[in-house]
């Protein structure tokens, strides 16, 4: 019997046998982290954007597992509650607006135009390691306002602390170094000035309405947020693509299918599993009364492979005729960032493809190499023979 558990390496590897296997019992419980699974689709649509559930731990059971992880991690406006969450998400809300981020296009294509140039003309190249990790890293420096002198560091850091997020041991001692090295530098740079600097960070300089705490807190969540799920989304992208080469050769002779391929990843393949919530009063769910203050682990990706929704789910099809998928989650928590990562993905495939006439996974096993990161789902390694 395949279990639902971020704590199987099974499932991490691969949840949507897991998934499809329990889909019909609608809830089962959390064993590693307290709280409830939630499988079924109209559950989770419902779920999602309901506004009575919170996100803030201080409402949730003190004894499940995850309260005492989250209440340390000080996520930000992941897990706050209006009238909070309200302020902190509005203070950066036009940083993340489709204008504003494409006044960054120029930017990201020639940070990608950068990394791409630095690849082998042909032979044998990881497309996942060498490109989809290094362009949100450093799209994400960029954007935070990262000197470029100090991004090595900071990317060391950055990656320590993304890697232990929904990892049972995170507060390891190299954890926290990670952590304290972050916040001391987000610190350091907020004490200064902006000079006019337009990146979030000079641009938080001036903000009056969140304190110098939350202002590191909402920067230390941008990377989370920011840097492996759009690095995941590349790399989801290429694999399904790498794996379907007639899809592949549909985007080399239609270039403007590349946003519905994306699309299609984030139905077929998402880089985020699943959304928190709190449930703030007793509720019936198939039968099983769940008690208020019980987490709910919202299974957004389950909705990309429910047949009922999408009709041969296990298909990557870019010219689907309809698709559902809750990638980005809802409601007030909608992911704020998903115009820069849909772009930053549209941008990567497009420069793959620019440089490149052939792209195949190599045929050894061991090509594609999961990165086995529990609550996210994306590649560490892609091993490519390009011409
Ligand atoms: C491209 C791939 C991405 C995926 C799949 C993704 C997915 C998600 C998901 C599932 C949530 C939780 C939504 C909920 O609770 O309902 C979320 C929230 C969030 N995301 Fe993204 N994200 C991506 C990219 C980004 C980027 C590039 C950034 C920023 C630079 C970002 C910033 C955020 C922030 C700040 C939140 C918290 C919003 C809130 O609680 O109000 N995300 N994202």
């Amino acid at each position: 019997m395949a279990v639902v558990a971020f704590s199987d390496p099974d499932f991490v590897n691969d949840p949507y046998p897991a998934i499809a296997e329990h889909r019909s019992k609608g809830v089962v419980p959390n064993t590693d982290q307290g709280g409830w699974w939630v499988l079924d689709s109209d559950t989770i649509w419902k779920l999602i954007r309901d506004p009575k559930l919170a996100n803030d731990p201080a409402s949730a059971d003190p004894d499940a597992p995850i309260t005492k992880i989250f209440s340390k991690s000080r996520l930000s406006m992941f897990y706050m509650d209006p009238p909070d969450h309200t302020r902190v998400r509005g203070s950066v809300k036009a940083d993340f607006a489709p204008r504003r981020v494409d006044e960054y296009t120029s930017v990201i294509a020639s940070t990608s135009k950068t990394l791409i140039s630095r690849l082998p003309d042909q032979g044998r190249v990881d497309l996942a390691a060498e490109y989809g990790d290094l362009l949100p890293m450093t799209v994400m420096s960029d954007f935070i306002g990262v000197e470029p002198e100090r991004r090595d560091e900071f990317a060391r850091w950055a990656l320590i602390r993304i890697n232990g997020i929904f990892d049972p041991a995170q507060g390891g001692p190299v954890w926290e170094n990670a952590t304290d090295a972050l916040r001391g530098y987000f610190e350091e740079r907020l004490a200064g000035s902006d000079d006019g600097d337009p990146s979030l960070l000079g641009r938080l300089v001036g903000v009056t309405e969140l304190d110098d705490q939350e202002k590191v807190d909402l920067l230390l969540i941008m990377l989370g947020a920011g840097i492996i799920t759009t690095a995941d989304l590349i790399g989801n992208t290429l694999h399904a693509l790498l794996s379907n080469p007639s899809e592949m050769e549909l985007l080399r002779r239609q270039r403007e299918l590349v946003p519905e391929a994306i699309e299609e990843t984030l139905r077929y393949d998402s880089p985020a599993l699943s959304v928190g919530r709190i449930l703030t009063e007793d509720q019936d769910f198939f039968g099983q009364l769940i008690p208020a203050g019980s987490w709910l682990r919202i299974m957004t990706a389950a909705v990309g492979r429910d047949p009922a929704r999408n009709p041969d789910p296990e298909r990557y099809w870019i010219q689907r005729p309809n698709r559902e998928q809750y990638a980005f989650g809802g409601g007030v928590h909608f992911c704020l960032g998903l115009h820069l990562g849909k772009l930053e993905a549209k941008i990567a495939l497009e420069a793959l493809l620019d440089r490149y006439q052939s792209m195949e996974l190599a045929p050894e096993p061991g090509s594609a190499v999961r990165r086995g990161t529990p609550g996210f789902r994306g590649f560490k390694s892609l091993i490519v023979d390009v011409a």
